[in-house]
């Protein structure tokens, strides 16, 4: 992304602009190892290097997360009140943009990715995306193939018609049963509602997948890290952005 450099600083959270124009009109702002002192200078975030008061700052603002997010965070970019996925992440992360792709509920553990790239993220959540979400959730009672053939022939809810869905049985108790839910919406509440029809409390959910990436089975609880190339090629084709 070409922009100039006291914006550059600042979209990085290294300081504001002005303390920007400051720094780099005396000399502590050098870019591609030289001393840069136009804070008008255009720079490519993703190509040039910086260096502020000799120390290299990672100047990259178009960035991709998965982050293995526990219970208890809200999916917000912010919250006044409580704490957010954001607070998982460096501060950077938040001063560059990046955002959550679609939501889970405060209690929903698992797969959440976040990204700068307004774009895809909007592309991904489009209602004829299908993008496919993939959740284990335990369950209160037995589940059955009654309930496999509900979801498969898409479940009435007061607001909408859940769109069919598969659904996977993992273990069937009598108190409780876990199963695999395959959906291609992503609806607020969608799975503990879809469950609710059919007679089911959600006592736990965990998303496993979206779309082409999985959660690695090393990426713990509460852990992040960036998305490799690959895996972000495979997310922008899921969004149609070949
Ligand atoms: N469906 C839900 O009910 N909750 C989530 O967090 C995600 C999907």
């Amino acid at each position: 992304m070409k922009v100039r450099l006291d914006r550059w600083l600042s979209m990085l959270g290294v300081c504001s602009r002005s303390e920007g124009k400051d720094l780099i009109r005396r000399g502590a702002v050098r870019v591609n190892g030289q001393a840069v002192l136009d804070p008008g200078a255009a720079v490519e975030t993703e190509r040039d290097t910086l260096a502020v008061r000799e120390q290299p700052v990672d100047g990259r603002v178009i960035r991709h997360v998965m982050l293995h997010k526990p219970a208890g965070l809200l999916t917000a970019a912010r919250d006044r009140k409580q704490p957010t996925v954001m607070d998982l992440l460096p501060p950077v992360y938040g001063s560059i943009g990046c955002m959550p792709v679609g939501r889970l509920d405060k209690d929903t553990t698992g797969l959440l990715i976040l990204t700068c790239d307004g774009e895809m993220n909007h592309r991904l959540l489009a209602p004829g995306r299908h993008v496919d979400k993939v959740y284990t959730a335990r369950v209160a009672g037995r589940l059955s193939e009654k309930e496999q053939r509900a979801f498969a022939a898409g479940i009435v809810l007061s607001d909408f018609t859940a769109e069919p869905a598969e659904l996977e049985i993992l273990t069937a108790g009598e108190d409780y049963s876990t199963g695999r839910v395959t959906v291609k919406e992503g609806k607020f509440h969608q799975i503990k509602r879809m469950f609710a029809a059919t007679g089911h409390e959600v006592l736990t959910l965990h998303r496993s997948r979206f779309g082409p990436i999985g959660l690695p089975a090393d990426l713990a609880e509460g852990c992040w890290r960036e998305l490799s190339g690959t895996e972000l090629q495979s997310l922008r084709k899921a969004a149609g952005m070949e």
